[in-house]
């Protein structure tokens, strides 16, 4: 897995949501760059919590605003969102049980996040926000 760099293709035209997501892909970038230095457990526990400070956030943001302007897709786009948190919190827990557990793993699972829910489907609501004029 390389660094990942922030593209302006990745933008969803909402300010606020482009720099949560920019966020998570400091958060992969973290991970990534202490397991490159064999620290990838050490460093696994910080990095969930904050996973899961910023997807609690983030999320209620974003469903939020669909709400407000009644966005038709928040149902599905909610339960995306139910999916990943559910995924983080079970990490979080093996973690705090003493599991084994691979950093390479939740930084799979935290690329594959940003590939399907973040450049795939987020971008459904891109052009909706804009049409409400939301920037
Ligand atoms: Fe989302």
């Amino acid at each position: 897995m390389s660094l990942l760099t922030w593209r302006d293709d990745m933008s969803v035209g909402v300010a606020k949501f482009d720099d949560d997501h920019r966020q998570l892909v400091d958060l992969i970038n973290e991970l990534h760059d202490a397991m490159s230095h064999g620290r990838g457990s050490a460093a696994l526990e910080s990095v969930l919590d904050r996973v899961l400070d910023y997807s609690r956030a983030h999320f209620k943001s974003e469903e939020d605003l669909m709400r407000e302007y009644g966005f038709p897709g928040l149902e599905e786009h909610a339960a995306d969102h139910q999916k990943l948190l559910e995924q983080t919190e079970t990490y979080r827990e093996r973690l705090t049980q003493g599991g084994r557990m691979m950093s390479v793993e939740v930084a799979e699972f935290l690329v594959e996040w940003l590939r399907t829910h973040t450049r795939d489907m987020d971008k459904r609501y891109a052009e909706f926000f804009a049409d409400k004029g939301v920037v």
